[in-house]
């Protein structure tokens, strides 16, 4: 496993972050053991987790599961309640009693949120640090310009920068390639890309028009069903398309993720061990520049601008809520 460096911080992680949203959700923590123990014997170093999973289980379950192994692993976390400071204090906290450790070693807000106020995020954060609690802080999902004002005002007070932004990219989402690509390149920030798989859509599992496979998280997944509708035709020849170059989906959809100058490490969900070995053959696949726009082309999402598919009855609409002028209090 290639080891690479975290943004500017001088510390090096492994490409593939194991990400456990699935640990105490759609696997059980015996699986999610053989999970994580399988990805450490491969070199993997890098997880990330966040107190909203499985309301706080899937840190409870890392706690047990990391007992002893703790200092093999970088671990990343995430602000769970309000951007307030009081939240920002008690929620690391809280993070820190369910995984049983005295600091993570990423600490990350998890969504800008409309109405926060920067310059008391950014001391709540430097409290943190200053606390020992994390080693470094970063954000997901926050827009460029978000975090470059985030940083500015940490330059300001000699804070920690935010290091990382982690943020959802994959065949079919590409609005990072806008800002947050090449701003991470520019400034040395980590990116870390979620939903590289697109939940599992881009995996191989889904036939269009046919009947979702057993226990796949689409059968609950209302993106799932809308980007099977909406790349329907796409995907079918995507699919083909890994066939013919011999590897799995799954393992193409990452090697066109990693491909991209910009990006640090894909986190990579698994709800089962047996759905490692193609995540990790991935790691093994360096596209080629004619391959990669091969595949690219595929999908023709030309990419207009910053932004996300909203999702009716989703929580957090990410498009909005990075273009909303009242974002800032
Ligand atoms: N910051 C944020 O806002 C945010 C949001 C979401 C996720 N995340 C992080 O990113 C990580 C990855 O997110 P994600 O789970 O949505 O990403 P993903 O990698 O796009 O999807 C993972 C899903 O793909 C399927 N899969 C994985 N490997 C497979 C294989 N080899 N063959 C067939 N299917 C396979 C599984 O679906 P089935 O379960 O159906 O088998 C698995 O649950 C999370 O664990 C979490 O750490 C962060």
């Amino acid at each position: 496993m290639k080891l690479v460096p975290l943004g500017n911080t001088g510390e090096q992680v492994s490409e593939f972050c194991l990400g456990t949203m699935m640990f105490g959700a759609r696997c059980d923590e015996a699986e999610a053991d053989r999970i994580l123990s399988a990805a450490l014997e491969r070199g993997v170093t890098f997880v990330d987790t966040a107190a909203m999973y499985a309301a706080g289980g899937t840190e409870e379950i890392l706690g047990r599961l990391l007992r002893g192994r703790r200092d093999r692993v970088f671990l990343a976390t995430k602000v769970h309640r309000g951007l307030d400071s009081a939240s920002i204090l008690t929620s690391i906290d809280e993070s820190l009693a369910r995984l049983k450790t005295d600091a993570v070693d990423l600490y990350l807000l998890h969504w800008p949120l409309p109405g926060m106020r920067p310059v008391e995020i950014m001391a709540a954060l430097a409290q943190v640090v200053a606390a020992g609690k994390t080693r470094y802080v970063g954000c997901s999902n926050f827009p460029a310009w978000l975090l470059a004002h985030c940083n500015a005002i940490a330059a300001e007070h000699g804070w920690p920068r935010l290091v990382n932004n982690q943020v959802a990219y994959n065949l079919f989402e590409r609005g990072i390639e806008v800002e947050i690509l090449p701003q991470a390149v520019a400034e040395r920030i980590a990116i870390t890309v979620y939903r590289p798989l697109a939940e599992g859509v881009l995996a191989g599992r889904y036939q269009v028009g046919g009947a979702f496979p057993a226990a796949a998280r689409g059968e609950t997944s209302g993106p799932a069903i809308t980007w099977l509708a909406q790349h329907g035709a796409s995907i079918a020849r995507f699919n083909r398309y890994a066939a013919e170059l011999g590897v799995a989906p799954a393992t193409l959809a990452l090697a066109w993720v990693r491909y991209s100058a910009g990006v640090t490490a894909p986190i990579v969900g698994a709800s089962r061990l047996s759905q490692l070995e193609d995540t990790l053959a991935a790691f093994e696949l360096d596209l080629t520049d004619r391959q990669y726009e091969d595949v690219t082309a595929i999908f023709a999402t030309e990419v207009w601008e910053e932004g996300l598919q909203p999702f009716p009855g989703r929580k957090y609409n990410f498009p909005r809520l990075r273009r909303n002028l009242r974002l800032l209090g």
